[in-house]
This record gives structure tokens, sequence and C-alpha cells, in this order.
């Protein structure tokens, strides 16, 4: 079987390299892609956003399935747009529609859906212009830290977070003042939760689930956790305190209710959930769903993946429940190594040396393009480099190791990705 994937990120790259380990896999395409799967796959670099010309690539290659990667093309439709092919009707494609991915493309919708179906979340209101007003009476009624998120896609940017109650109130008058163009023009401002974030993916038909490894994020640009929001600068993947009572909670109390949530709603649903949780004095909690995978979670949890994924893949669209994903009880850990900057805005075009001395380790490439045979920086986020070993430390030592050989003008990378659990 061929396979298209769409995107062109790290996340992308690491299901580029899980889908071509599949015996039942020959080509893999990846649209745009970048300099990691130009290299081990086949890019072709289709527009997103024009189902039909993705469709008249799916006829012309005969590809058999489709992943569609990121949370954009899924929150437009594409997924609905390529099924209502009459010519794809053979094609399995990966990734809810329109209705499914409103989870993740709104926030207000993901919390109304929460507190319908009873899974934990922090408290919330919403606000519009029409009523600022109450909004800053909102926001003088308690004393913080307060959450401040714009209801549609801001890739990761939309969430600000403030102690200071005068700082909130202009936040929120600037977010639903276009801050974050139509994507803020509604604002959820919710309870903030204390504890340790981690995140739980499934893959699944609406109906039956697969878990997938869990994992934890790194998501500011500084070490200990300072410094601005960013997409990810690290994974690593089991998170020590994901078993027992709080594994078991999830799965009753998030977990299946979402399932049964989507069903009553009439949401059919197939391809990945993400849930971002926070451990909140012993319970979990919903921080937010995303309808695809996590990058640069997938990094860190598909080499952990000892089945084949695209079997899985093909037993949930076809709504057969398979073999239990076989999980290997190895560690992992992705290190991000960005551009200077990131954040911010990047200077791009930076050649990469040192790739081909990395042992033993992945490289997934994210921001990344081939010049003539040179592999330049092409964005914020570079490569990950992501290992796996027996014990945690092993796997973070061996991805530090391979990043010291990587080399281009301006590399930032976090030191201390996976120091809070190896304590
Ligand atoms: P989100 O895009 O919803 O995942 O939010 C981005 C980040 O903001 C999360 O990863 C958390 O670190 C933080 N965050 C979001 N919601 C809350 C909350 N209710 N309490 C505390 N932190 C939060
Ligand atoms: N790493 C967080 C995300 O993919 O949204």
């Amino acid at each position: 079987m061929d396979v298209l994937i769409l995107g062109s990120g790290g996340r992308e790259h690491a299901l580029c390299t899980k889908v071509q380990h599949s015996k039942i896999v020959e080509n893999v395409w990846v649209s745009p892609g970048n300099a990691g799967t130009e290299m081990t796959a086949k890019n072709v670099d289709l527009p997103l956003k024009d189902a039909k010309a993705i469709r008249n690539f799916i006829v012309k290659e005969n590809i058999g399935l489709v992943i569609i990667g990121p949370e954009a093309p899924l929150a437009e439709g594409l997924a609905d747009q390529l099924q209502a092919f009459q010519e794809l009707n053979e094609v399995r494609i990966l990734g809810p529609g329109k209705s499914g991915a409103r989870l993740e493309g709104s926030k207000s919708f993901a919390k109304e859906f929460m507190f319908k179906y009873q899974i934990p979340t922090a408290q919330y209101r919403e606000f519009t212009l029409d009523n600022l007003e109450e909004g800053i009476r909102y926001l003088e009624s308690y004393p913080g830290p307060y959450v401040l998120k714009a209801d549609g896609l801001a890739a990761g940017k939309g969430v600000i977070i403030s102690e200071n109650t005068a700082e909130a109130k202009k936040s929120l008058s600037e977010m639903l003042e276009g801050q974050f163009g139509a994507a803020s023009k509604k604002v959820v401002v919710e309870e903030f939760l204390d504890g340790t974030e981690f995140s739980v993916f499934i893959l699944t038909d609406g109906i039956n689930y697969q878990l997938l490894p869990e994992a934890k994020d790194y998501k500011r640009i500084g070490e200990g956790d300072t410094g601005p929001n960013t997409g990810g600068m690290g994974s690593i993947s089991p998170v020590p305190f994901f078993k027992g009572e709080l594994k078991e909670r999830l799965i009753k109390e998030i977990v299946e209710p979402t399932l049964v949530g989507l069903q009553k709603e009439k949401i059919p649903y197939c391809g990945f959930i993400f849930f971002g949780l926070i451990n909140h004095r012993g319970a979990p909690k919903v921080i937010e769903y995303n309808c695809r995978l996590g990058d640069p979670e997938t990094q860190a949890i598909l080499p952990r993946i000892d089945s084949d994924l695209v079997s899985h893949i093909i037993s949930v669209i076809d709504g057969k429940p398979g073999p239990e994903m076989q999980i290997s009880p190895n560690s992992s850990a992705a290190v991000i190594a960005a551009s200077e900057g990131y954040p911010g805005s990047v200077e791009k075009g930076k050649p990469i040396s040192g790739l081909e001395d990395i042992s033993d380790s992945y490289v997934f490439h994210a921001g990344t393009k081939m010049e003539g045979k040179q592999i330049m920086t092409n964005g914020g986020r570079v490569l990950a480099i992501s290992s796996l070993a027996k014990k945690p430390e092993e796997a973070v030592a061996k991805s530090y190791e391979n990043m010291n050989k990587i080399c281009y003008e301006g590399i930032t990378y976090r030191k201390d990705i996976g120091k809070d659990i190896l304590n």
C-alpha cells in the first residue's frame, strides 16, 4: 500500500519513519514535507487547501491511506472533502471531519462538551466584545492567576496566563479587539489549575480506541520552564506518574466519556485524540483537546510503539478493533533544536552540519529544506533528536550526546529536557 502524509513538521517526519517500518507499506509520500522526508520518502507539494488537487494526486498515485497530520486542514474540513469524492471510496483517510476537529478548533465548544459530559476540566466563562464589561468585572471578582484563551486556532499562541488583574483586563480587551484575528473574537476565561502537565493519545474510530504511549512536553523556550511558550522544546515518554489510579481515572473519567459524548452528539470521529492533561492534586483534568498527534510528543511516542502502526490505523478506519498496540517498556526522549529567536521571528537558510555523525538516535526534521545537497534551516523548530533506551536517563543522555554533534548558526536547545523526572 502507498501512503500519503500531509504536513511538514517533526510530527510528520516521525509518522513517515514509522509508516515506512510497516511491512504492508511500499511508498510513502509527504506533502509538503521537509528535508528529512525528502531523503527517506518522497515529497510532493500539494496545496493543503485544495482538496481536488489532493484527490487527483491520490488517484494518480493509487494511494491507499492518507494521514492528515496538522490541525488546520482538519479544522477546515479536509477529511470530509476527501471522503466526499466518489473516486476515493476505497481510500482510507485518517483524521476527523470538521465537526470532530471542533474539539480543538473551538475552545468554547470543547468546554461546553466537557461540562455536558461531566469530563473534569477547569471552570470557565466566555466573553465577546458584546459583554466585555461583564468580562472585566469577572476578572475583578477573583485574585487570579487568570487564564485567557482565544476560542479558535492560534498556532499554539492563543493562551495568556497572568497573575495580575490589570494585565489580564488589558489582555482580555486586546484579544477581543483582534489580537489573534478571528480566533480571539470569543475568549474563554478559565480557572487556573496547578499541577504537572502530561499528554495522552488515543487512536479511535469514535467507539473503539487504542491507547498510545503517553508523553510529557516541555513547552517553554527556557530552561526550568521559563520564558515564552513554544510549540514544544522536547518530550519524554513514559511519564512516570501515569499509572495505577491516575491512569484508571483518566480512562474512566476522561477517555471513555469523551467517546460517549462524541457518539451522543452524533459526531463521527476517526483519527487521533490528544488529551492535554494536568495532574491537579492527584486528579486528571483536561486542559485541552487536540484532534491530531502532538509535536514534539509524536517524536517521543512513536519510537515506543513496537507493533505495526499502519495495521492499527487500518483496523481503526475499518471499524474492526484489532490486537492491542504493543508498547515498548523502553524510555524515549526527544530534544528539539530551534533557530535563534524562536518562538519570535528567526532567520532561515543556515547550513546544518553534523547530521551524518548521529548514531543510535532518530533525527526527525521539522523546519529544514534541501538546497542542492546541503540541508538548511527553514523555520523556528529545526529538528528533533529522539532516542530510545532502557532507562530514561540513558535516553536523555543519548539525545544530548547526538545533539552536540549538530551545528548551525544560532542553534538553540534546552539542556534540561527530562531533568524533572530523573530526580
Ligand atoms: P492550551 O493551548 O489550552 O494547551 O494552553 C497552553 C498552556 O497554557 C497549557 O499547556 C498550560 O501550560 C497552560 N494552561 C492552559 N489552561 C490552563 C489552566 N486552566 N490552568 C493552568 N494552566 C493552563
Ligand atoms: N506540543 C503541543 C502540541 O502539539 O500542540
